[in-house]
């Protein structure tokens, strides 16, 4: 581990689980019972049964992010008015929700259920509830673009993430994976997050400290690049999964290889199809893992009005794909593919050879390391640049060419300065 990497609970040994304190606990009973006088709240008044329920929700510890019960102080609340426009206020003892059109005090919501309907000094209604994870992703401040909620669900179903999983994801950018994944580790699992730039991995920090409450004890980040961290602080074969989302990932799959374990999988997410083939190709080359599968998500969201019930307009029409593939054990090789590519595929010598002959080559030519892997060699592990690839892609993957938007020095200078104070929009 680097030394800038000391971030967290259970795996740095200092932050103790999530637990309320004792005032959290003696104001959540007081606010689960109580009944606010003046607030307007559609005149909800519970049930015993309701108080009571309420009452233990309001205690339990937060899990994954989730607080319950009636809100209290410190919650994140979102308020949607009746034309969908969102905004999330943080709950604060005497604090309160100014517009252009009127305002209303947080004291109105403290001790009220979620998803009641609260009315400002001007008539204007707000629904309440706390956000969602994906909410969350989609508001949270942000220096590097996120994955999005519809890839993080596929990554986090296909790539198998299940409690308890030992996990490495990298880069982390602004953490919108990094939540998904360390919900689904649950609080058994170790989720390992590399990043190459600092001021990123601090706006992840950020973002993930509010939406847990904390920082949870089953995370840690690494400072640095994907490749050296996992050769310097990772044992061979110890990882359960690997997800890449970085613009070249291809040039970690020796360091990816080496860490997962036999049958663990590798999954990377890229923007465009051009990364996406490289990454294939090279993936083939290694012989280190299974055939890979490659997919993208499409949500479709729909419009429901009367008779009018059709899909939207609009939707988002492209994120990224998601590349997976099973890491083989040491020294297999997978086995042939029984479908040989179409002629001329691949750019290579007339009479286009066959992939799996191309390969096997590359495979004896690149000298991997790991022992018993083809070509092993003692000690490091290394896979030498596809001739495959060498050919297909003999352009650079640079940010410009992927049309990834640079992240002002100020834009991020304003995320960090968001996540220090005060997150009232
Ligand atoms: C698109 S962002 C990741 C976004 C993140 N998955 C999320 O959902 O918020 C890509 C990140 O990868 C980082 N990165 C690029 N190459 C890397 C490498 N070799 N090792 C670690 N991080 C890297 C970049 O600095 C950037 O923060």
């Amino acid at each position: 581990m680097t030394a800038d990497s000391t971030e967290t609970g259970r795996l740095a040994g200092s932050i103790p689980p999530a637990r309320l304190s004792k005032p959290e606990v003696e104001s959540a009973r007081r606010l689960s019972l109580s009944k606010p006088e003046d607030a307007d709240t559609g005149g909800f008044s519970p049930s015993k049964p309701e108080v009571e329920s309420a009452r233990r929700l309001s205690l339990s510890k937060p899990e994954g992010g989730v607080r319950r019960g009636p809100f209290r102080v410190g919650d994140r609340v979102q308020l949607t008015d009746s034309r969908g426009r969102m905004n999330t206020i943080t709950l604060q003892a005497k604090g309160s929700f100014h517009s252009h059109k009127g305002r209303f005090d947080h004291e109105q919501l403290l001790g009220q259920p979620e998803g009641i309907v609260i009315t400002n000094t001007e008539g204007v209604e707000y629904l309440a509830l706390r956000p969602l994870l994906s909410d969350y992703v989609l508001s949270m401040p942000r220096g590097a673009q996120v994955i999005y909620p519809k890839d993080a669900g596929q990554i986090v179903a296909m790539a198998d993430i299940f409690p308890g999983a030992r996990v490495i994801e990298a880069g982390v950018g602004s953490g919108g994976l990094t939540l998904a994944l360390l919900r689904a580790i649950g609080e058994s699992g170790e989720l390992h997050s590399i990043e190459i730039r600092p001021e990123f991995a601090e706006v992840a920090r950020g973002n993930v400290r509010t939406f847990f409450g904390e920082t949870p004890d089953t995370w840690r980040v690494h400072l640095g690049a994907f490749a050296d961290v996992a050769n310097k602080d990772f044992e061979p074969s110890s990882v359960d999964r690997v997800v890449l989302d970085m613009l070249a990932p291809w040039e970690n799959l020796a360091a990816a290889a080496r860490v997962l374990t036999p049958g663990g999988v590798f999954c990377a997410y890229v923007a465009t199809t051009t990364q996406l083939s490289r990454l294939a190709e090279d993936l083939r080359v290694s012989q280190c893992f299974t055939e890979p599968v490659a997919f993208e998500t499409m949500v479709r969201t729909w419009h429901l009005e009367g008779l009018a019930v059709r899909p939207d307009h609009r939707m988002i029409g492209h994120t990224g794909f998601l590349l997976i593939a099973r890491r083989m054990a040491v020294g297999v090789k997978p086995p042939l593919r029984r479908r040989r590519p179409a002629k001329g595929a691949y750019p290579v010598a007339a009479d286009a050879v066959a992939a799996e002959a191309v390969a096997a080559e590359a495979g004896e030519a690149a000298g991997p390391g790991v022992a018993g892997e083809p070509g092993a060699a003692s000690g490091t592990f290394s896979i030498a640049a596809s001739p495959i690839s060498a050919d297909l892609f003999s352009a650079e993957f640079t940010e410009d060419a992927m049309e990834v938007r640079p992240v002002a020095e100020r834009k991020l200078r304003r995320v960090l300065r968001e996540l220090g104070g005060s997150d009232e929009s």
